[in-house]
């Protein structure tokens, strides 16, 4: 599971206080003590601030300026933090403000688990008696994903994916494509394949990659957990077939294929007994954790930069000058030192921390387990829920500069905003203990697929200029929104390169 559900945590408020609501957790004091943060009122009961999310989205967070206060919503409250300070304090509370509780109220919703397994994920959740499952799956997969030769057999091998899903081109010849749709398809299937292996469901059924999207599409509404064939059949069928898919998956597990993070969620499933059909269910939640945010990242990253072309021309010699190679046995050859970028690449890797800051705008969330004086200065009541908006921290012009609503390609090469970055007012991956373990592997993935397609490819918008689509948050789960709308672009070999050899080195 758990990774399964893991990113739920990282939801906003509505979600969270549905499961908590409908959870075993319905012992809420009414009164509002003087030492809690103030609260934000609202004229509607109850509802109000469910109804200001719905209505204003994110911006409803900004209404109120104070480093922590106090949201009122069905029988409970929501203390939202917005100040990197007090972001600091929760970080340093994991076993009192806790990411794991939101596994067992939303994790059955999400991935229609059985109760038995749910028992499993439930026991021990937040270590109280050494370890559990839930504890056992995020420390080997936080070891399975940390950099090294795993992480770089990870990434050869979803570089050895991709050509299948780039266009092929001759001189002249012009692909015309859905833009987002496009790197939707690519990255799921070249992901899945790194982190699968060749015996990958979506190898044998790439249409389970559209499967996918619809079970996403559809999460919402099936974490109510009220008749999911009826109220979201599309969704609730596509969960059961990926389900059943990765169960055969499962049942015939090759330990020589597959990455680290794939074996070792197996192995953490056999020792705590997790059937083959279960072990297929939690694997769709984990789909969402290693999809849902990584596609609209790369989309936004390819997007700004072919947009610009005074940019794209910067990171293209940049790329050039100092990670492409020309071999010595082949001068219209060229290969791309992919595993470095990071580190040889400033601008590149400039532009994608300014893509996360700009466009990762959810909230995490930790459940408040005991009563406890955050900073030693507000009480945060046991059963209540912190949230940590993203939007507010990483667009505050205190911490970012005047500019922090303008997205700006450069931005992360200036001293003063490394600085920003090195703070909790930074978070695109939440932090503390529950900080993302895919960080490490999206990053290397996105560097390397940009870098490979900018060098390769020239990308135009089909009508009129480039105009980058707004972000609409759809799933609850997702961090970085997708495009409210699709473009339409044309794909071509790049101008004046058009008979050069690509390869790639990791
Ligand atoms: C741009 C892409 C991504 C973003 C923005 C992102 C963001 C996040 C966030 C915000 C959390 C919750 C952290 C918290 O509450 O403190 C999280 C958790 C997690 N993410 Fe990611 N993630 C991304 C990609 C990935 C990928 C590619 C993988 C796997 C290969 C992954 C695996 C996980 C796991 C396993 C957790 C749960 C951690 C735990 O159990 O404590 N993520 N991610």
């Amino acid at each position: 599971m758990s990774l399964s559900i893991a990113w739920i945590g990282t939801s906003v408020a509505v979600a969270a206080i549905l499961a908590w609501a409908t959870s075993k957790y319905l012992d809420i004091p009414k009164a509002h003590s003087s030492l809690e943060p103030p609260i934000f009122a609202s004229k509607v009961p109850f509802v109000g601030h469910i109804i200001g999310l719905l209505v204003h989205g994110l911006d409803y967070y900004q209404m109120m300026r104070l480093p922590i206060y106090t949201l009122k919503m069905l029988n409970g409250k929501v203390y939202i933090v917005t100040s990197p300070e007090l972001v600091t304090a929760v970080n340093r509370n994991p076993k009192t403000l806790a990411f794991n509780p939101f596994i067992a109220a939303l994790g059955m919703r999400i991935t229609g688990h059985d109760e038995p397994t749910s028992q499993i994920v439930q026991h021990n959740l937040n270590g109280e008696e050494g370890s559990g499952y839930v504890i056992d799956v995020h420390d080997s997969t936080v070891l399975a994903l940390a950099p090294g030769p795993n992480l770089e057999a990870m990434l050869e091998s979803l570089l050895e994916a991709v050509d299948n899903y780039l266009p092929h081109l001759q001189v002249g010849e012009v692909a015309e494509v859905d833009f987002f749709h496009w790197t939707r398809r690519m990255i799921t299937m070249c992901s899945t394949r790194a982190i699968y292996g060749p015996s990958s469901p979506f190898v044998e059924h790439p249409e389970y990659c559209d499967l996918f999207w619809d079970f996403d599409h559809d999460l919402n509404t099936l974490m109510l957990n009220i008749f999911p064939y009826l109220l979201a059949p599309k969704g609730a069928k596509a969960r059961a077939t990926l389900g059943i898919a990765f169960q055969k998956y499962f049942e015939n597990f090759d330990q020589a294929q597959g990455s680290a993070m794939t074996k070792a969620r197996y192995a953490s499933n056999t020792r705590y007994g997790i059937t083959p059909w279960n072990q297929g269910r939690l694997e769709v939640g984990t789909l969402i954790g290693i999809l849902a945010n990584t596609i609209p990242s790369v989309f936004f990253m390819l997007a700004h930069i072919y947009s610009d072309p005074a940019l794209l021309q910067e990171v293209r010699e940049e790329l050039e000058a100092r990670s492409v190679s020309v071999p010595a046995i082949k001068i219209s050859g060229r290969t791309l030192h992919a595993a470095s970028l990071r580190d040889k690449c400033p601008l590149l890797s400039s532009i994608w921390q300014e893509i996360l800051r700009f466009h990762a705008q959810g909230a995490t969330s930790r459940f408040v387990r005991e009563d406890v004086m955050l900073d030693g200065k507000y009480l945060l009541k046991k059963n209540m829920v912190v949230q940590m908006p993203m939007a507010i921290l990483h667009l505050d012009p205190a911490i970012w500069g005047d500019d922090a609503g303008v997205f700006r390609p450069k931005r992360f090469l200036e001293d003063s905003c490394k600085t920003a970055k090195s703070t909790a007012a930074y978070r695109p991956f939440g932090g503390g203990t529950s900080l993302c373990p895919g960080r490490h592997f999206v990053t290397l993935e996105t560097l390397a697929l940009t870098a490979y397609i900018l060098l390769r490819f020239d990308i135009s918008p089909f009508n009129g200029p480039w105009a980058i689509p707004t972000p609409k948050q759809e799933s609850l789960a997702t961090n970085v929104f997708p495009p409210g709308e699709d473009i339409k672009v044309k794909i071509a070999k790049r101008g004046g390169y058009e008979d050069i050899e690509w390869a790639f080195e990791v």
